[in-house]
């Protein structure tokens, strides 16, 4: 991809070119709808109480190829289905949630072929989606466990289920909730590591897919920081201070043949890290307190529960109490100077839920007011979920995070090669819908290069 900005559209309004970096808003519903199999179904389904709109609340996305996937937890009854996808290049910008694989393989309390509720997923460069069910209906106190936590593994080719693995009873215990996952493939598909982040119950699980087998760690990095328990979102106060470890993001492959997990509590202003070398050796979790490491603390307000780091190694996270973006290069030190906000925005960032990128190196962004939903009601009236992208390259640029030296070849992490690069080859419709977002500032934006 080849950015050109005109010198003359740059003289002309700095402040209206600085707009045209940031996330650009693609997607955007006032209230969830799903598609049922014919429009009775639909109505059926209302009716007897089976399909509650007002209680679906997206909080997971994940993109491959022409699908934007989005998970809807079943917080509260009358969701259909909670693992969905809605085409990419859809026509419309609220389109309804399709099942994933399909409306059966969504239900509730079928713990062997069903999913119950399912919150971050994760596309491998192998075309697998990674789909942990934490078997749950409900929230808070009112959580049921009709179900064990599963990972799923999907064929993303074929649309099938080609693996689920259910976690052993030592890996969660009577607290456990675990929303977020981080996955890494080795040399072959089947050389792969998940990592899985126990927010109540304080481990990280780790399971090798080759071994088909799971292991936890405990650690006091795992645990919130006492005082950093009170949140300011959304003009709403309130207390999350038991929340420890959550989001997680996996470094690109380190000389020593191994990427670095950092984590951070979510109830903490604070960056922990492991290497994968620690979390793949089960005989590890017997001793590993010093191999775990702490950063610099993000400064105040910097609570996040979602991240993710690119192949080229910068992270983005979101930062929940500043309705906004963050990122950081992981070759600088991590501390306040080598963190940067790539975007904020007051209205329609609130709660910004999950961050992607995809394969075309494009960072995606949904928010969806989390607070609001669960500790008040949202107004249907207005717009409350949102989904944003813009290029990884154009978000960066000028900031501390800029990429400075190019990025040599690694042959560890395989499908580099094969990956598609970002230009109009690769879908002429998603370009369509690319410059339909960027000729508001700028049609010359995207070249054909
Ligand atoms: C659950 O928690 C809510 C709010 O903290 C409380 O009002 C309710 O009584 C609790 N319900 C149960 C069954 O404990
Ligand atoms: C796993 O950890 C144990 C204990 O520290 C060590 O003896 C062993 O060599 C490690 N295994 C691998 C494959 O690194």
């Amino acid at each position: 991809m080849i950015l050109r900005w005109i010198p003359f559209f740059a003289c002309l309004s700095l402040s209206v070119l600085t707009e045209a970096l940031k996330l650009q808003k693609y997607l955007e519903w006032n209230i969830l709808d799903f598609q049922f199999p014919t429009d009775n179904d639909r109505v059926k389904n209302i009716v007897t109480g089976r399909y509650r709109p007002e209680n679906a609340l997206p909080v997971g996305i994940e993109i491959w190829n022409d699908k934007l996937f989005v998970t809807v937890p079943r917080w509260k009854a009358g969701i259909p289905s909670t693992l969905n996808f809605v085409p990419l290049f859809s026509t419309i910008k609220n389109p309804p949630l399709i099942p994933y694989p399909n409306l059966e393989a969504n239900e509730l309390g079928n713990c062997e072929n069903g999913l119950s509720t399912v919150y971050r997923i994760h596309v491998d460069d192998c075309d697998r989606l990674w789909v942990l069910d934490t078997g749950t209906f409900g929230i808070g106190n009112t959580t049921q466990n009709p179900c064990p936590y599963a990972l799923n593994i999907f064929d993303l080719q074929t649309n099938t289920r080609i693996h689920r693995y259910q976690f052993r009873t030592e890996d969660t215990n009577s607290r456990t909730f675990i929303a977020n996952i981080a996955v890494e493939v080795g040399p072959t598909c089947d050389d792969a590591f998940a990592y899985f982040s126990d927010e109540l119950g304080y481990g990280l699980i780790a399971y090798s897919l080759k071994e088909d087998t799971s292991w936890r760690f405990e650690h006091s990095f795992f645990f919130p920081d006492p005082l950093k328990g009170d949140f300011n979102i959304d003009n709403l106060n309130f207390q999350w201070y038991d929340e420890g470890i959550f989001g997680m993001s996996l470094t690109p492959v380190l000389e020593n043949g191994f990427r670095v997990l950092h984590f951070s509590p979510l109830a903490s202003n604070r960056e922990f890290s492991v290497s994968t070398e620690i979390l793949r050796n089960s005989s590890k979790t017997e001793d590993s307190y010093h191999d775990f490491y702490y950063s610099e603390e993000r400064g105040p307000d910097t609570h996040t529960t979602s991240r993710l780091m690119t192949r080229e190694g910068v992270q983005f996270f979101n930062l929940i109490d500043q309705n906004a973006i963050g990122c950081w290069n992981y070759r600088k030190p991590y501390n306040t100077n080598n963190i940067a906000i790539v975007d904020r925005n007051d209205q329609e960032l609130i709660f910004p839920a999950d961050v992607k990128v995809d394969r075309n190196n494009y960072l995606w962004v949904m928010s969806d007011r989390m607070p609001k939903f669960l500790l008040s009601t949202l107004d249907y009236t207005e717009s409350n979920f949102r989904v944003f992208f813009a290029p990884v390259e154009t978000l960066i640029k000028g900031s501390v995070c800029e990429i400075q030296r190019p990025i040599e070849n690694n042959q560890h992490a395989i499908g580099l090669n094969n990956i598609p690069v970002p230009n109009c080859k690769f879908n002429r419709l998603f370009c369509n819908r690319q410059s339909e977002y960027l000729s508001l500032f700028n049609e010359e934006v995207f070249s054909a290069g």
